[in-house]
């Protein structure tokens, strides 16, 4: 079945934060910190799906989608990281996908969307190993409650984007500014999923993949600086989380560090156990020149001009989706597992008109422009099986709280309050249009 669907993650729409035993994560002591996120915004509330949980189901079966892509919050499960299993954190995931399953929409759960419970920051996060293996203990604790009903699990969502952002940089929690000192983060989460995907198996898991953020690089010019430039940013973003991953190596990590001792004899034939799929979430291109002199890292961004913007001002390049499903194609020919496209989607300065629509017509032609990509990448020949747009509501957009709008739902955050804009009924028409399968188990088509 081709999955088609909306995606979604724990801390940026569940509030509710300190209800039914929860712990807290990283983003609760993140979003408390002074000048962390945008206007203070916290994720306490959020679209308050905890409680709203029935009512986003129905507006899920309302479009139309087979397949919804929802993140499940450790420290829901296991407060303290490990440990003590809180059943009414999974009592929540467990109505949730039966009444998914009810609707006839297939849950595709992720278990880690960058929420990682503040007991284990206090033991070093993901610069601590011991991580890794407590992590696939509580991917089998989930797995022992719902894998019986759940067709596709995701380990770990972009751990690219939690090493750079979160452990490189600065910009989300749990705010570390380690620069090349952040690798660590990435091996332990790479070790994380490996480990996970052995335990989600031995507990009867259907089928399991592991979801990155990829870009294609485009050199700033075809001055030999720039080329290398390109391919060291290249190796950081993409090929750090897929080669290893796909073909049971990292690349040349040279450029950033000169011996990777955090990497452990066997490491490496856990992280590359098969994968049922890969997940790729799919945002826009990066154009990469050489560094200033006395830059830290090996590339700079040049940004992309002449194209249209978002509101977050990332360039909107459709045709980046076919470049890049075609390119890792190429580049891991038979070691390419099915690809589901788990994110995809655009902010916009959504306004409500008088009436209370809201006209979204930049998201309808970004959506449709994706989607038109994705096909002819798929005519190229590569194997895609699912689309889910990022997202099915606005949220909260981490370091920038409410300022960001992704829904295909408008929330009003003072009342809670959800519309569905044009682009809900976009999709809607889009999907009626072709056989999803949903509530037949049929195959359908794309
Ligand atoms: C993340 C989402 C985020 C989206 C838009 C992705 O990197 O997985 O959580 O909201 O991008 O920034």
């Amino acid at each position: 079945m081709f999955f088609w669907g909306t995606a979604t993650a724990a801390y940026q729409i569940e509030g509710a934060t300190a209800e039914d035993g929860r712990g807290p994560s990283v983003w609760d002591t993140f979003v408390r910190e002074p000048g962390r996120v945008k206007d203070g915004h916290t994720g306490d509330v959020a679209c308050d799906h905890y409680h709203r949980w029935r009512e986003d189901v129905a507006l899920m079966a309302g479009l139309g989608v087979n397949a919804y892509r929802f993140s499940i919050a450790w420290p829901r499960v296991l407060p303290q990281g490990a440990g003590e299993v809180n059943e009414r954190g999974l009592d929540f995931y467990d109505r949730l996908v039966d009444a998914l399953l009810e609707a006839g929409i297939s849950p595709v759960p992720t278990l880690f969307h960058w929420d990682l419970p503040q007991a284990l920051e206090e033991r070093g996060g993901w610069l601590n190993r011991d991580v890794a293996a407590l992590f696939a203990d509580y991917a089998a604790t989930v797995a022992a409650r719902l894998a019986d009903r759940v067709p596709m699990w995701i380990t770990l969502n972009e751990p690219f984007v939690h090493m750079a952002y979160g452990y490189a940089m600065g910009l989300h929690a749990p705010g570390r500014l380690l620069l090349t000192g952040a690798l660590p983060a990435a091996h332990h989460q790479l070790l994380a999923h490996g480990l996970a995907a052995g335990a989600l198996r031995a507990a009867g898991a259907g089928q399991v993949a592991l979801t990155n953020n990829c870009t294609p690089v485009w050199p700033a010019s075809q001055d030999e600086a720039d080329l290398r430039a390109a391919d060291a940013y290249d190796i950081l973003h993409n090929r750090l989380f897929n080669d290893p991953v796909l073909l049971g190596r990292y690349p040349d990590l040279s450029a950033y560090v000169p011996e990777p001792d955090f990497v452990r004899d066997g490491d490496l034939e856990t992280i590359a156990a098969p994968l049922d799929a890969l997940g790729v979430n799919y945002y826009n291109p990066t154009r990469i020149a050489a560094p200033a002199d006395g830059g830290v890292l090996p590339f700079e961004d040049a940004g992309i001009t002449g194209h249209p913007t978002t509101a977050f001002g990332w360039p909107v390049v459709p045709d980046g989706l076919r470049e890049l499903l075609t390119a890792l194609r190429a580049r891991y020919g038979a070691a390419l597992p099915p690809i589901l496209i788990t994110e995809n989607g655009c902010s916009q300065e959504d306004v409500p008109a008088p009436d209370g629509t809201v006209e979204d017509e930049a998201r309808v032609a970004f959506l449709d422009g994706h989607l038109a990509a994705m096909r002819r990448a798929m005519a190229e020949g590569v194997d895609v099986r699912g689309y889910f747009v990022w997202s099915l509501l606005d949220n909260f957009e981490w370091a920038e709280g409410y300022h960001q709008r992704f829904g295909l739902v408008h929330v009003d955050f003072a009342t809670q309050r959800r519309t569905p804009k044009r682009s809900y009924h976009w999709y809607k028409a889009f999907l009626a249009g072709r056989n999803t399968g949903r509530n037949t188990g049929q195959n359908t088509d794309t």
